[in-house]
């Protein structure tokens, strides 16, 4: 039998996890997506209307089947949890069952186990602002939605996760090294999820020998990314100075996720896999 995989955080073709859910499916896992609520809607019609279709090639010429696309936000655990205005909301009000521990028992109900768990997003209110000037609110709801979902995503998975499976985050440098721009506790986020990484990785590993590791990708001109504002000025920085002077694209850090979540990496958990070009390794710009 193929692996099943569900990517949390794919809302169109051009982030990390896109092309995770593409370099698995190359792998031939089946591919069960979470999509934020709000971006539900247009990725959806985008998908139906072939909007993606370029990108969904594989290499044999057929098209990366998703199986199921389920509407995801991992801010919110159960129902309870689930504030009124949002609750009225219309656009998330079109959708049911979107919470983390209702998205679980509906791939429970659908297919029963998958093997592969990736987290592949991030959100950060006050991202622009200097981490000295970012209010608590805008602090913990960095840490909410980039670390504790994934905390939480895991925590629900884990009892329909099989035996030996791979779960997988999508971490950034600016945990461990200071990247001025990256702000409002995202770097604090990113920093959390790490050493999430590895007590998660010990937790998983004792219970059900499932691996768990994060890929401390280069940047990317995501949707999220450019959302933030410094992304271009990160892509060239990382072009001139990093061992490797080329472009890095998505697709390295999917095959990374493929290898990671394959028995090629039976041995590798609790680990920080670097995918930059090399650009941690460096000490100055040169
Ligand atoms: P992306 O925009 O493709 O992915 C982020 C996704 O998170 C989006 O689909 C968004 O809808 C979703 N999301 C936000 N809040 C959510 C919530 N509450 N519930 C469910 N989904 C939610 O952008 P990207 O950059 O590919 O991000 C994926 C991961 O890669 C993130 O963890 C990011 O921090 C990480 N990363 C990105 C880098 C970059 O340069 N783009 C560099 C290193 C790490």
């Amino acid at each position: 039998r193929g692996k099943r995989a569900f990517i949390a955080g794919v809302a169109d073709d051009n982030g990390y996890g896109w092309a995770i859910a593409k370099s698995l499916a190359e792998a031939g896992a089946e591919i069960l997506v979470g999509t934020w609520v709000p971006a539900l809607n247009i990725f959806e019609s985008s998908l139906r209307r072939g909007k993606f279709d370029e990108s969904r090639k594989l290499q044999d010429g057929s098209l990366m089947k998703i199986t199921k696309v389920y509407p995801l936000d991992a801010v919110y655990d159960s129902p309870e949890d689930v504030p009124e205005d949002v609750k009225a909301n219309k656009r998330y009000a079109g959708a049911s069952n979107w919470t983390v521990q209702e998205v679980v028992e509906s791939v429970k109900n659908d297919f029963g186990t998958i093997d592969i768990l990736v987290h592949s997003l991030a959100n950060g209110p006050e991202v622009s602002k200097l981490l000295s000037e970012t209010s608590r609110k805008g602090y913990l709801a960095a840490i909410s939605a980039s670390s504790y979902s994934y905390i939480s995503l895991l925590k629900h998975f884990l009892p329909i996760m099989n035996q030996g499976g791979s779960s997988l985050s999508l971490t950034y440098i600016a945990s461990e090294r200071i990247i001025p721009g990256y702000g409002g506790g995202m770097s604090s986020a990113k920093a959390a999820l790490e050493s999430d990484t590895r007590v998660l990785a010990f937790e998983a590993g004792r219970k059900k020998r499932i691996r768990v590791n994060t890929i401390s990708a280069g940047p990317l001109g995501s949707r999220a990314a450019k959302a933030i504002g410094f992304i271009d000025m990160m892509i060239d920085y990382s072009f001139t100075n990093a061992p490797l002077q080329k472009e890095l694209h998505a697709e390295e850090v999917g095959n990374t996720a493929a290898f990671l979540a394959s028995p090629l990496a039976s041995a590798i958990t609790g680990s920080v896999i670097y995918v930059d070009n090399g650009l941690n390794a460096m000490g100055v710009g040169v």
